[in-house]
């Protein structure tokens, strides 16, 4: 019996699915692809929690099958960023996303991403602008090195959509530039942020934070909301609203890299006159970089 047949028989069950390479994945999602059947992708890079198996939720709403990455991409960590460090926890994931109703998850490892290595890999260039402001200027090459493996997992997976969260708003609007421009036609739906009870954005790196930090850390959210009503309210001052905002996160503890006030569809710097508008904040909470955003439509301003 052949490798493959051995890991389609293993795969004919109700149970979660696996596959770590491009057979194994073609072995199942072939015959999905020939029934007809739309597949849902979504990608992480594991250590789940709750925000990501709200991800896989919303992709079993809108597809008849959900397939899961994780894969730790090495290629959208900076140097001195934390890849090595990255928490790799598949055992706790894959138990997770089996009681999700997660039907396939995927973990390639380096060879089958970059198969001639990262040193010889093909990578793709995130647009200027929308990916060298705010996260791209602290994390140059970051959005490169996310779009280059998204890219590689819609060319292996090939699904018809692609679920990804709002908490990381730059990434999706990036992420959606990428699959238009090169002509996927792959629905990119965005899915909202997941929160903690103190309203702190659900993330892997949360983990970093200790007990104490963690529970402030919720006045992040709290600050962006109370300053988008500004906003909404009609006061187009946004680089008065960016300064307070900012100077009040500084006297919670937080050290602030950026509050900023951006058109929503592409991160441009809004005119008075833009009315959908996203606020975006990056901030140190002891060693830990938290990033958060909230969006909102300006109350009196026409859309026409
Ligand atoms: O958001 C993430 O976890 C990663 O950036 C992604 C989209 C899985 C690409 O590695």
């Amino acid at each position: 019996m052949s490798a493959k047949d051995d890991f389609r028989r293993k795969n004919t069950s109700t149970e979660m699915l696996r596959a770590e390479n491009r057979d194994q994945l073609d072995a199942v999602t072939l015959p999905w692809r020939q029934e007809g059947l739309d597949i849902a992708l979504v990608p992480t890079m594991g250590n789940l929690h709750a925000g990501h198996l709200a991800l896989v939720e919303a992709a079993k709403q809108r597809a008849e099958r959900v397939v899961t990455s994780i894969f730790v991409n090495p290629t959208q960590f900076g140097p001195g960023e934390d890849y090595k460090s990255y928490p790799r926890t598949l055992d706790a994931d894959s138990a997770a996303l089996e009681s999700a109703g997660c039907d396939l998850l995927f973990t390639p490892g380096n060879g089958t991403m970059y198969p001639y290595g990262l040193d010889r890999a093909i990578r793709l260039g995130a647009p200027a602008g929308l990916a060298t402001v705010l996260e791209g200027e602290s994390r140059p090459g970051h959005f490169d090195g996310v779009i280059t493996v998204v890219a590689r997992l819609f060319n292996l997976v090939r699904p018809q959509l692609a679920i990804f969260g709002e908490k990381d708003y730059q990434q999706l609007l990036v992420i959606k530039h990428m699959t238009d421009d090169l002509g996927y036609g792959i629905n990119i739906v965005p899915i909202a942020t997941e929160r903690e009870q103190s309203g702190l954005a659900m993330s892997s790196r949360n983990n970093y934070l200790e007990k104490t930090a963690r529970k402030s850390a919720g006045r992040l959210y709290a600050e962006l909301k109370d300053a988008a009503k500004l906003l909404e309210n009609g006061s187009s001052d946004y680089l008065r609203i960016e300064k307070e905002s900012a100077s009040r996160l500084e006297k919670m503890g937080f050290q602030v890299d950026y509050v900023a006030v951006r058109r929503a569809e592409d991160l441009g710097l809004p005119g008075p006159g833009d009315r959908e508008l996203r606020l975006l904040a990056a901030v140190r909470c002891g060693q830990t970089r938290l990033i958060d955003n909230v969006g909102l439509i300006r109350v009196g301003i026409s859309d026409l």
